[in-house]
């Protein structure tokens, strides 16, 4: 979804000296680290052989001290990388850990199983002149078979950064996808709509990238500064016992973002936040969304795709056993108005989802388009067909509790709703039942523009005629 979706007109670079504070306080002890392998330990594994432990107190990292351990990290890193073990677990232990922007690419060419295993809370940098704009806080990238697991924290520290970022979600400009925002060292990308002037600082707190064969399993986000988890490029990644928390008016922290990947699964996770709680982009396929509680936040998105020219097709979504409560938006599909090039969303399914006060349970939007560069009302090129919604059922906040609209250019086709129980919630007090008591299916409606959808089993709301 989300975001800044916006001219950029101009860009300035902030340029702070931040070496000086960085190495006079770096006391990594690199002797440590001369005979490789007093700094880490073999242990035997009944299963897999043995696994080579790399632990960042090797590298000087002390828990709870409060100063830098990036250059520790780094340096666990690339001998966690380069060793010649099949299997590796990098450990970071309990405790406090501050971190500064870091980068853990690979390959690793020899090492098939990589594990970093997180158990302690890693706390961001505050220094925002350190981060690139569009990179990640921590960054993963081009390895194959890594597992980040160890029930830790990573707390992006954003509150700090959130007041940069009012480039506010659909009012007046939205923000670039991962994709497309620029890698280059500044901090604070200056935007202007009407002659206003915005700001948006892109630091996403995890990102994968080209990653293949990926697990995350028991990990939290806290407060990112931008997107908590943001995939690109990424096959066969498995997420599954997240917890990613952030204020509901923290500007941009979508959940989840997806984009160019592909065999992608997310189950069992509590996503609680600013933004959408996951948003899938432009070219993924095979995505799997299941079992996730969302709220508050902006609900689960599908898109938004057609802002720029070249992007891909998404195709194979299930959205599965969630949960939306009092979030914006429950399932959303949303594409610009005058999209550059064709491109196509198709096969979604989205599947016993339990709505909770939602403001839009279920909302289709091809005219998206927040800037007045959009008064010619070119439609959507952005194809949507093999839709499914079944079993669909709670509240709404709002009476208008299906709302499919289609672009004129390019009509949605194939859309399915089965089942789908929506009713108006109880305004106000009353936490549990919010089902009206005047029957509600009445009280909520559908809305409909340039689409037939198929219905199927009951419907509350009733059918678009
Ligand atoms: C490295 O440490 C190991 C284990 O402590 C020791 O056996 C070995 O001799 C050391 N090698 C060097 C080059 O110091
Ligand atoms: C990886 O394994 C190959 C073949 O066993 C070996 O030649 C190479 O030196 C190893 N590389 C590293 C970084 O250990
Ligand atoms: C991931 O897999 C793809 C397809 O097999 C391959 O092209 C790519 O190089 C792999 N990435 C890495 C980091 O090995
Ligand atoms: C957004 O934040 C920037 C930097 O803090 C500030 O210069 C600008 O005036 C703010 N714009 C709005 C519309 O609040
Ligand atoms: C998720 O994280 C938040 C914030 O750290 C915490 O309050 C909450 O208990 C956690 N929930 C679960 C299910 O772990
Ligand atoms: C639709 O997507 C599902 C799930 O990704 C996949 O299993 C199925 O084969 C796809 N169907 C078609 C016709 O592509
Ligand atoms: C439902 O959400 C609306 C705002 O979207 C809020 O004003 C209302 O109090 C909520 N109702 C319940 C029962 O939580």
């Amino acid at each position: 979804m989300s975001i800044v979706e916006m001219e950029f007109t101009n860009f300035h670079y902030l340029r702070v000296l931040f070496f000086l504070a960085l190495s006079s306080h770096s006391f990594v002890i690199r002797g440590d680290n001369k005979n490789i392998t007093s700094a880490a330990n073999r242990v035997r594994n009944r299963d897999k052989g043995s696994v080579l432990l790399v632990d960042v107190r090797s590298f000087g990292a002390r828990a709870n001290e409060h100063r830098d351990h990036t250059k520790a990290f780094e340096a666990a890193w690339d001998m966690a990388c380069k060793s010649s073990s099949s299997s590796v677990d990098l450990i970071i232990p309990r405790g406090e850990f501050y971190v500064g922007p870091i980068r853990f690419s690979g390959p690793c060419t020899n090492v098939s199983h990589l594990t970093v295993r997180v158990k302690g809370h890693l706390k961001a940098s505050t220094d925002l002149s350190k981060y690139r704009s569009g990179g990640g806080w921590i960054e993963f990238g081009w390895i194959n078979g890594l597992t980040l697991t160890g029930g830790g924290t990573f707390d992006g520290q954003g509150a700090l950064a959130w007041p940069f970022n009012n480039c506010t979600t659909d009012s007046h400009c939205k923000l670039l996808p991962t994709v497309r925002t620029l890698d280059k060292p500044f901090e604070i990308i200056n935007l202007s709509y009407k002659k206003i002037k915005f700001s948006m600082l892109i630091f996403q707190s995890l990102k994968f990238v080209g990653m293949n064969r990926t697990i995350i399993r028991r990990i939290s986000s806290v407060d990112s500064k931008f997107f908590h988890i943001a995939l690109v490029q990424c096959r066969d990644f498995k997420g599954t016992r997240l917890n990613i928390t952030a204020p509901s008016d923290s500007p941009n922290t979508d959940g989840i973002h997806i984009e160019r990947s592909s065999n992608v699964y997310f189950s069992r996770s509590h996503i609680a936040t600013g933004d959408d709680c996951v948003s899938i982009g432009q070219g993924n396929s095979q995505i799997t969304i299941t079992s996730i509680k969302c709220g508050p936040g902006h609900g689960i998105s599908v898109g938004s795709l057609g802002r720029y020219p070249n992007e891909k097709d998404v195709k194979g979504l299930v959205v599965r056993d969630c949960k939306m409560s009092g979030t914006t938006n429950g399932i959303r599909i949303k594409t610009w108005a005058d999209s550059p090039g064709l491109s196509a969303a198709t096969n979604m399914t989205f599947q016993n989802i339990i709505m909770n006060n939602v403001t839009n349970p279920i909302i289709i939007d091809q005219s998206y388009c927040p800037f007045s560069a959009c008064t010619s009302n070119v439609p959507s090129r952005v194809k949507l067909s093999e839709i499914y919604f079944k079993n669909i059922r709670g509240t709404s906040s709002t009476r208008v509790a299906v709302q499919l609209h289609c672009s004129e250019g390019m009509p949605c086709k194939k859309v399915y709703l089965e089942n789908v129980h929506l009713y108006l919630a109880s305004s106000g007090g009353g936490s549990g039942k919010q089902q009206s008591s005047n029957g509600g299916s009445e009280a909520v409606s559908s809305s409909c523009r340039y689409v037939r959808a198929k219905y199927i089993g009951t419907q509350s709301p009733p059918p678009c005629d």
